[in-house]
């Protein structure tokens, strides 16, 4: 069986390698990017990644939106100024000044919109986001294969989510995830995490120490 580009799926699973682990720990968020050409295949090779991430009952409740028009990248941008500082009036980490005040960059890089269909979800018991879940594990899939390709990525989530509906023509009850961004990278950040000690429990939180 093939899809409509001639894709077939795979039926097993690629020999296990050393190199996932590895890619899994050095990625990290890239917000400076250089100019220079992403080929088209590489941006449908990860595109890839995102289609064949998982979903509750295979729904596939997952668009993207692959902005390829220099226009409507600048109006992202502007939107992307307008809603760090709307945060900024309440939270002083996202002013000019602050931790987190760099206005990500939506027109050097390629960039691409996530967004999920409602429509698409399941009738669990409790209220279902699954949907939206997906939708996170098509972006994460994607930054995976962007930094395996040897790009830069970072997944914006800091959106003034209905004008930039409006700005791409999303349904309003759809829910707009952010971008996608990625491209040549112009720096290399170095933040770490928690050790394992401090997120795992056994049994029950917070449990006995891990052995
Ligand atoms: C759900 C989510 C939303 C994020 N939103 C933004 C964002 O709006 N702008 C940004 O620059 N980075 C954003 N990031 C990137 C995080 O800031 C980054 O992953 C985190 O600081 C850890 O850094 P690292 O990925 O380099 O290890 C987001 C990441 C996630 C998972």
């Amino acid at each position: 069986m093939t899809n409509a580009r001639g894709t077939p799926p795979p039926t097993t699973p690629p020999p296990p390698g050393p190199s996932l682990g590895a890619l899994i720990r050095s990625r990290r968020a890239v917000r400076r990017f250089k100019p220079g050409l992403v080929p088209d295949a590489d941006v449908n090779e990860i595109l890839e990644a995102g289609r064949w991430a998982p979903s509750p009952a295979n729904r596939q409740p997952t668009r993207f939106i692959w902005v390829k028009s220099t226009g409507v990248k600048r109006e992202l941008q502007q939107l992307a100024r307008e809603s760090k500082e709307l945060s900024g009036y309440w939270d002083p980490i996202f002013r000019p000044d602050g931790s987190s005040g760099l206005v990500n960059d939506l027109e050097t890089p390629e960039v691409i919109a996530v967004i999920a269909d409602p429509s698409k979800s399941l009738s669990n018991v409790h209220a279902d986001n699954g949907f939206e879940w997906a939708a996170a594990m098509a972006i994460y899939a994607m930054w995976l294969r962007a930094y395996s390709l040897g790009y830069g990525a970072v997944f914006v989530q800091h959106w003034i989510a209905e004008k930039a509906k409006k700005i791409l023509n999303v349904p309003l009850s759809w829910t707009f995830l952010g971008t996608f961004t990625f491209g040549h990278a112009a720096e290399a950040p170095t933040t770490d995490r928690l050790p394992l000690d401090q997120l795992v429990s056994i049994d029950r939180y917070p449990g006995r120490p891990r052995p």
